[in-house]
């Protein structure tokens, strides 16, 4: 594998079909496999072929568009995408968006997954701008999951304003929390910062209490998968912990999403789904059980983290620092 966070594609259209990279068995393995009707990619978003909110929204889309190719029930087609998860809130804002066209030209179904895929790369980069702006010179940042170009249409939302910030010469250090039981940090966030020669350490999860006790980092940056309209944010399961921790330890935390990760139909976090996944993941890995057999486990994918604990919430329009309900809706609506 050589290639830069540029030059593989997680999510592609070609021809007539969709082409996702499969996120479960990288760094070590590359693999795309092809797509053609809603079923299989409703499928793949649920078994994590891909997963990040913003791309999980963008291939929700491509998948309505195949069914509208392949002359299938657009109705059935929103169903079981819209089944597939439930936390991240770009799957519903992207479905909602395709249907609101009102029509079952392919062509023009196609034309505008297109479009949601274009707006959410250029979205991540200005992003990046507004995000580095408010880091300073010299800092060394710690990030949770993977939110770079492959949880994304490109570039990255908190991954995205790492890159823009490490190339304003603003980063000394990166480091990235392996995120069990997934391992998306470990598999995927080490691996793209790598491609792009980002200075990156791994931390075990339970690790992180220790190098902020060390004054080893200075900002928590992160992700989301829906944000409320009072600025709780529900991220991949640790970004709580991480935030709490940070506040201990006099340390910042910054939120990077597009607007399209934004649900201010909730007034609070205590209203977002919270995706349960199969015990199975916590009591194995790699398909060998670390667990005793029969061992039962909890699986929350998702945690909520007040909008208390956060500094800035950054999105492609600007970003709002100590986040209420009135600022979030004057930055969402601009
Ligand atoms: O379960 P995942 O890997 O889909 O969870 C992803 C996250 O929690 C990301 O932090 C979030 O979607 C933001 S991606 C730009």
């Amino acid at each position: 594998m050589t290639a830069h966070s540029s030059s593989f594609h997680a999510i592609e259209w070609r021809g007539q079909s969709l082409h996702l990279l499969d996120q479960r068995v990288l760094p070590h393995t590359h693999t795309v496999h092809e797509y053609t009707t809603a079923n299989d990619v409703a499928d793949a978003i649920r078994d994590m072929v891909v997963r990040g909110a913003p791309a999980i929204g963008i291939t929700a889309a491509y998948g309505y568009a195949l069914d509208a190719l392949n002359g299938r029930d657009l109705g059935e087609a929103y169903k079981v995408l819209a089944e597939s998860r439930p936390t991240a809130v770009n799957l519903f804002w992207a479905l909602e968006r395709m249907a609101s066209l009102g029509t079952e030209d392919p062509h023009a179904l196609v034309a505008e997954a297109k479009k949601i895929h274009e707006e959410d790369i250029a979205a991540n980069l200005a992003m990046g701008q507004f995000g580095a702006s408010l880091i300073k010179e010299g800092s060394r940042i710690y990030t949770h999951c993977n939110t770079g170009a492959l949880a994304t249409g490109g570039h990255g939302t908190a991954l995205g304003i790492i890159r823009s910030a490490y190339a304003d010469g603003k980063i000394t250090q990166v480091y990235a929390g392996e995120t069990r039981p997934w391992l998306q940090g470990a598999r995927l966030t080490a691996w793209e910062l790598m491609q792009d020669n980002i200075p990156v350490k791994l931390v075990c999860d339970g690790a992180a209490a220790q190098l902020f006790r060390a004054n080893g980092a200075d900002w928590v940056i992160v992700g989301a998968d829906r944000i409320t309209a009072n600025g709780d944010v529900a991220n991949k399961i640790g970004t709580y912990s991480l935030a709490v921790l940070a506040k201990h330890h006099g340390m910042k935390v910054m939120v990077a999403a597009p607007t399209t990760t934004f649900d201010l139909t909730l007034d609070s976090g205590n209203a977002i789904p919270i995706e349960q996944r199969p015990m199975s993941e916590v009591t194995s890995l790699n398909g060998q059980p670390i667990a005793p057999e029969g061992c039962e486990a909890i699986n929350p994918s998702f945690d909520v983290t007040p909008a208390e604990l956060i500094d800035a919430i950054v999105t492609e329009k600007g970003f709002v620092e100590n986040p209420t309900v009135e600022n979030i809706a004057v930055m969402v609506n601009s």
